[in-house]
């Protein structure tokens, strides 16, 4: 037997027991007659004593240990005279009487501990290593029991798991795909799917009414924290449903979840606001709710005295920071500066303070009488110590959007996104289509297949951007953990949706014929939802990236630097696939 005990489970009780361990060697500190190793494995630390007097073949062999050596030990559990109270086993030590080298290791290129002298980028190139620290192996722990849960949770409600294909057609919709060459079919591509929405649609014409598959996802897309190339979904369809159903069924999901791994308790119901709400007030499909600073809309109050910045403005509005008046000159400087970078791209930031006395000073004082600083500040419901700030701009969603950036900024530095704070909601009634200008038509904000809500369907002749959508995202501390809505199930709703997103009936027919098909044999009312897994584990373990809790993720140009890849083909493949490859610009 390898080891009778880990290196995480010895305990003052043990004391007198033999035990064997196995594991690696984290730290070696020789002292006078003893050398003490600190041995790791999954479970923790457990420290090893080697002492010249009681044993000195051993001892010798001790100190001879590198870091990461792997190593199997057999001792008596003692008690320590000096207890290391930060690690569970630090009542105990090992009294070593026998030592085995199992494997040596190279000396690694970072410390493999909690805190590691490793930068990103070395620790990405050696990741076998980085998850050895408890650290990332604690996130992939916690993404372990979240997908037990998933599977405990969804397997008590009736949802069968099926597996779809990973080499499925390419589909115009969404992000690029990445796509894959295949040998028998010479000159042809297969693509990894982006989600398996329409397979899953398939299996609820095939009469599996719950489904569920924890699956990869591909999506050819820029990188951001919570963006992988690769990334998993939690991905769910039910049949005879409306979204009141799949929402309270994935909600009860989401509540388990915390309860089980949070210990958090929601009694209520999860918060609902309409997209046009959340776009009105937050400036955002996806808004931070553990902190206020909703947004006042300021064009009756502050248009038409003369200051031209507002005067020619489409849009003006403010947001309150409590206690922020004690901004100085220089902080609010900054935040202009915040709010001018490119990536934001506001001309500019007013601001006014409401001073002890209740008067209001601002920085376009000589535009405005303290009169109309005051009915601005009953419009901002502002208090003495409080700091309006107004953007505005000649583009409503744009300037909003700013405005937006600018809440989580002042979220941050006011200490109001503590990450042990929850606030979900639901985002409903989305826009069915939103305008592309790249593509100059109308696009399925959703996807192709999401069911416009009933009263708005004779709009569809009308006005189809006025259309809302039977969809709906699952936020919480502004990042979008899930999103699904109600599947259009009648194939004339679906043509003339293809109508609408510009497709001809043939090239509807190419790219979706086999779905159009399949709903003629009886296709049953459905909708469904995914959640992100990776966001979920992240917002759980209170991560900044999606990357900290997967396994071996790929870095920000979508490269994985462990396997260097992606590559160049050799010849031989090349020729096997009958591809040339002719690169631009490289
Ligand atoms: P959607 O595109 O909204 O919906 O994706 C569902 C959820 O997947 C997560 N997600 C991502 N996570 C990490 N990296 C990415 N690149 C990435 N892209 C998306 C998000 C998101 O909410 N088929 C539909 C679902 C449905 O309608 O049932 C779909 O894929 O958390």
């Amino acid at each position: 037997m390898y080891r009778t005990v880990t290196c995480g489970e010895l305990r003052i009780a043990d004391v007198k027991k033999s035990v064997t361990l196995a594991g690696w060697v984290q730290r070696v500190r020789k002292m006078g007659g003893m050398t003490f190793v600190d041995l790791r494995d999954r479970y923790g630390i457990t420290q090893l004593v080697f002492s010249q007097d009681t044993n000195k073949d051993v001892y010798e062999v001790a100190n001879t240990l590198g870091r990461e050596y792997v190593i199997q030990a057999v001792g008596t559990v003692s008690e320590r005279s000096n207890p290391n109270k930060n690690i569970p086993t630090g009542d105990v030590e090992i009294l070593v009487n026998k030592l085995n080298i199992l494997n040596t290791s190279l000396v690694p290129p970072f410390t493999i501990e909690d805190n590691t002298d490793g930068g990103d980028d070395l620790r990405m190139v050696y990741r076998y290593l980085d998850l050895r620290r408890t650290a990332v192996r604690k996130n992939l722990e916690l993404r372990h029991k979240m997908t037990m849960e998933v599977r405990r949770y969804l397997d008590s409600k009736g949802f069968l798991e099926v597996e779809t294909p990973m080499l499925i057609g390419s589909t115009p919709e969404g992000a690029r795909d990445f796509v894959v060459p295949s040998r028998m079919n010479p000159g042809q591509f297969y693509a990894l799917p982006q989600s398996p929405q329409t397979l899953k649609q398939l299996l609820m014409v095939s009469g599996f009414d719950r489904y569920f598959q924890i699956v990869k996802c591909f999506r050819d897309e820029d990188l951001r924290a919570d963006r992988q190339p690769e990334f998993t979904q939690i991905d769910c369809e039910m049949s005879f449903v409306e979204q009141e159903d799949i929402i309270t069924l994935f909600e009860g999901m989401a509540k388990h979840l915390f309860k089980e791994l949070r210990g958090v308790e929601f009694k209520e119901d999860f918060q609902r606001m309409t997209w046009h709400d959340a776009m009105k007030y937050y400036g955002s499909d996806k808004p931070d709710l553990r902190f206020g600073m909703r947004f006042v809309e300021l064009m009756d109050t502050l248009k038409g005295f003369g200051f031209s910045v507002f005067d020619n403005a489409a849009y003006i509005g403010g947001i309150c920071a409590k206690g922020a008046a004690t901004y100085t000159r220089k902080q609010l400087d900054a935040l202009t500066e915040y709010v001018k970078r490119p990536q934001i791209g506001a001309k500019g930031l007013v601001y006014a303070r409401v001073e002890a006395d209740g008067t209001v000073k601002s920085s376009v004082d000589k535009f405005y009488t303290q009169d109309t600083l005051q009915a601005l500040k009953v419009k901002m419901e502002a208090e003495p110590g409080d700091l309006i700030l107004i953007l505005c701009g000649d583009d409503t969603q744009k300037t909003q959007k700013q405005l937006s950036e600018l809440r989580l900024k002042m979220g941050d530095d006011l200490g109001l996104r503590d990450r042990n704070v929850f606030a979900p909601l639901w985002v409903i009634d989305f826009p069915m289509f939103e305008w592309s200008d790249e593509e100059n038509r109308l696009m399925a904000m959703h996807h192709p297949f999401t069911h416009p809500k009933d009263e708005d369907v004779p709009l569809l002749d009308t006005n189809p951007a006025a259309v809302r959508a039977d969809a709906y995202d699952m936020v919480i501390n502004g990042v979008e953990v899930g999103g699904g809505s109600i599947r259009i199930h009648d194939p004339k709703l679906q043509a003339k949706m293809f109508e609408i997103l510009g497709f001809t009936p043939e090239k509807a027919q190419e790219q979706f014929g086999f779905l159009m098909n399949a709903f003629k044999y009886g296709a049953p009312p459905h909708g469904g939802l995914a959640y992100g897994l990776d966001r979920w584990v992240s917002l759980f373990a209170g991560l900044d990236s999606i990357r900290d809790c997967i396994a071996f993720p790929k870095n920000n140009s979508g490269r994985d630097v462990m396997l260097d890849a992606p590559a160049p083909l050799d010849q031989k493949q090349l020729d096997e696939l009958q591809l040339n490859v002719k690169v631009k610009n490289v």
